[in-house]
Parts: structure tokens; C-alpha cells; sequence
């Protein structure tokens, strides 16, 4: 019988199709990453397991992949400053080509010729998952039953469901399409289709709206090594529970919202919110002390590198030459980003009040307007004079 290993979720699409694809005369096998969707509060990974196994599976992975997944892409992320079209931190986008490394890994051990996915054929992630596996082993077949099989609606896929006694909850309704990781959570559909609507509150599953958050500011001071960040408020962490706890507290002051209207890579837009407080703690923090140590040139050069980079990632191109090349080019650029930048988070923003680091290039007595000025003004006058040379007629 042919193999096929499918990205599992545990909802009620990737249930349906263990089934489907049992029916086309596959065997499957399930894979399940945690890449920290349970957002501290932790999923039930074995409830989804029996799932599978009721939906037909003949083998269930569960794979803990949070510190992979910290390390190997949100790291090399934050280090780019990788946010797509100014607001999105790519939390989903940067968890697929991890989940697609894996499914090529297990198909390989259990001599599977396939692998499958639940993403339908609208989306970006069908693209990362597909790129990415055709990349690490062109010679697996692909299988995307969403873009295929004959349901029409949710409600023909729970019919599906109850015929074949896979246990799915139904009783809650959905209104939303989400996607959760460690790194944030992606919100799309149902009202949020209306673009002259703001999100309602209960779109959010991890932030606190401005009206509900303290009346006093917080302030948290983080510390980075080489651009990976290492304390709050001195206190050591591994990143994981770094992580952890920013989504925590950066949630309670409503910190990491974002509403837009993204280009998809295939040619639609659409709107999405997001919830990524720990992400943007330490994206804001991350930038901030990277003003402090590196050089103009640099920085601004920089800033050109986290679009494409921020693209790249978008796009699913995580296994090309060029985001290798790119990667090198931003480790070469964190030698100096050791620091600390202290946050102040406020209903939902988060700025920088402070910022230091044994790097600074920055020279108190070049800046000062006080007594301590050691600039000397008079040189400025042949600088403009031949700065301003080439634009004279
Ligand atoms: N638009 C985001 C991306 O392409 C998120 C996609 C998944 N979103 C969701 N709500 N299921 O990376």
C-alpha cells in the first residue's frame, strides 16, 4: 500500500482528510508539530492523537519542535528585523518550512512516496509547504486534498465526519480561521472579510484591547548578546520561556496587534489581523539597540536586506540560495548588537525610553548643544561646500 504522511492539526479539515485519503487507498501516517500553539496555556496533544487514530490513521508523530523553531527561524528573523509589509511578524509563514522538513523526514523513514497537507489552494502556506518539500526531495509526491475533494462547505465536511465516526467537537462555532505559534497568531474570515469593519474584541485570543488595560505604563528592560536576546530585567531566561513570558505580559498591556490588507503571494489581498506581543517586544527592542551600534551605512543598508528577507520568508523561499546568502550577511552585522533597551508598554504600544550598550557609536560630546561639545563647527562649512559641489549650476 503507497504511504503518505499528512501535516496534522486535529481539526476538523486534516481529520477529514486522514479519512480521504485512506479511501484513495493510502496508508496514513500523521504528523504533528508543537510549535507552541497551546501559547502557554498547552494544547491537548493526546486528545489529538486519538483523533487521528479514529479518523484512520495507522501512526501518529507528535514532535515537539519549539526550540528548532525558536533557534533556526525566529532567531534569524528577528536578527533581519523580517516584518512583511511593515506590520506582519510572519509567525505562521516562518513555522512552515520547519513543519514541511519534518513531513520530508518521516516520509523518509517510513519509506512513504508522499506527503499531504490541509492548506487550501487560496493561501500562502500550500506554496511554503510545497516549495519547501520539493525543495528537500523533489521525488516526493504531493497531495493537497483541499484543492481537490468534492466538499463544498463545513458542514458537508462535518456530514463526512459523523459518517465515518471521526470524533470532531462541532459544537464550537468557528467564526474565525486561525493559526497559532509561539511567535503569534493569524486571524482571518468571517467579519474581518469586511474591511469596513474593525475587528471585533473577540477576535483577539491573547491581547487585551486599550480599555481594558492598566492605567499605568510597564517597564521592561530586555538584554541581547549578539542580537539574540538573553534577559528581562537582568533575570536570565531560556528563549523559550523568554518568549513565553513576553506574549504573557506584553498581552496584558494590549502590545502586538496588527489589522491589514496583505498581498498574498497568489495575487489576492486580503485582510488579517495578528497577535504577536512577544514578537514585537523584541522586534522594537531588537531595532532600537541596533541604532545605538551600528553605523549609518550599515543600518540603512540593513534595512533593504529585512524586506527582501522579510519576502523571502513570506514566499516560502526559506530553503533558497539567496535567504542563505542574506542569513550571512545579517550574522555578519549582530557582532556588536550586545545591549539593553528598555520598553515602555502602554495600551498597546511599546517604545523604547532607553537604550545602552559597551558598542554605542554614539558620542555625547559630538551630539551635545551643552558646554561638553567638542564638535567642531567650523569644519561643517567645507564639508556642505563639497557635499553640494555636483548640484550646483
Ligand atoms: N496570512 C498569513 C500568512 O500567509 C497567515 C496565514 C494563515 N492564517 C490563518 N488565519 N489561518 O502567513
Amino acid at each position: 500500500m503507497k504511504k503518505v504522511v499528512l501535516a496534522y492539526s486535529g481539526g476538523l479539515d486534516t481529520s477529514c482528510i486522514v479519512r480521504w485519503l485512506k479511501e484513495k487507498g493510502y496508508e496514513v501516517i500523521c504528523f504533528v508539530a508543537d510549535l507552541g500553539q497551546g501559547l502557554g496555556k498547552g494544547e491537548d496533544f493526546s486528545a489529538i492523537e486519538e483523533r487521528a487514530l479514529a479518523a484512520g490513521a495507522s501512526k501518529v508523530y507528535i514532535k515537539d519542535l519549539q526550540d528548532e523553531f525558536i533557534e533556526d527561524f525566529i532567531m534569524p528573523a528577528l536578527k533581519a528585523n523580517a516584518i512583511y509589509e511593515g506590520k506582519y511578524l510572519l509567525a505562521t509563514a516562518l513555522g512552515r518550512p520547519l513543519i514541511a522538513r519534518y513531513l520530508v523526514q518521516v516520509a523518509h523513514k517510513e519509506k512513504a512516496s508522499a506527503v499531504a497537507h490541509g492548506c487550501t489552494g487560496k493561501g500562502n502556506d500550500q506554496v511554503r509547504f510545497e516549495v519547501t518539500v520539493g525543495i528537500l526531495d523533489p521525488g516526493l509526491e504531493i497531495i493537497a486534498p483541499v484543492r481537490e475533494w468534492e466538499f463544498k462547505s463545513r458542514e458537508e465536511e462535518i456530514e463526512y465526519a459523523r459518517m465515518y465516526n471521526i470524533p470532531i467537537d462541532v459544537t464550537k462555532k468557528k467564526p474565525y480561521s486561525i493559526d497559532r505559534n509561539i511567535w503569534g497568531i493569524s486571524i482571518e474570515a468571517g467579519v474581518l472579510e469586511n474591511l469596513g469593519q474593525e475587528p471585533p474584541e473577540d477576535a483577539y485570543l491573547i491581547t487585551k484591547g486599550p480599555t481594558g488595560t492598566s492605567s499605568y505604563p510597564k517597564y521592561i528592560e530586555i538584554y541581547f548578546e549578539k542580537g539574540v536576546p538573553k534577559k528581562i530585567d537582568g533575570k536570565s531566561y531560556k528563549l523559550k520561556n523568554l518568549i513565553s513570558h513576553l506574549n504573557e505580559v506584553g498581552g496584558l498591556y494590549g502590545v502586538g496587534r496588527a489589522d491589514l490588507v496583505e498581498n498574498r503571494l497568489v495575487g489576492i489581498k486580503s485582510r488579517e489581523i495578528y497577535e504577536a506581543p512577544a514578537a514585537t517586544i523584541l522586534h522594537t527592542a531588537h531595532k532600537e539597540l541596533e541604532s545605538l551600534v551600528l553605523d549609518r551605512e550599515l543600518a540603512h543598508f540593513k534595512e533593504i536586506i529585512s524586506l527582501k528577507y522579510s519576502e523571502l520568508v513570506y514566499y516560502g523561499l526559506w530553503y533558497s540560495p539567496l535567504k542563505k546568502a542574506l542569513d550571512g550577511f545579517v550574522d555578519s552585522t549582530q557582532g556588536n548588537v550586545s545591549g539593553s533597551v528598555k520598553l515602555k508598554l502602554f495600551k498597546g504600544s511599546c517604545t523604547a525610553v532607553s537604550r545602552e550598550s559597551a558598542h554605542s557609536l554614539y558620542k555625547k560630546e559630538l551630539s551635545t548643544y551643552g558646554k561638553e561639545d567638542k564638535f567642531n563647527q567650523k569644519l561643517a562649512e567645507g564639508f556642505i561646500k563639497i557635499w553640494g559641489m555636483p548640484y550646483k549650476r
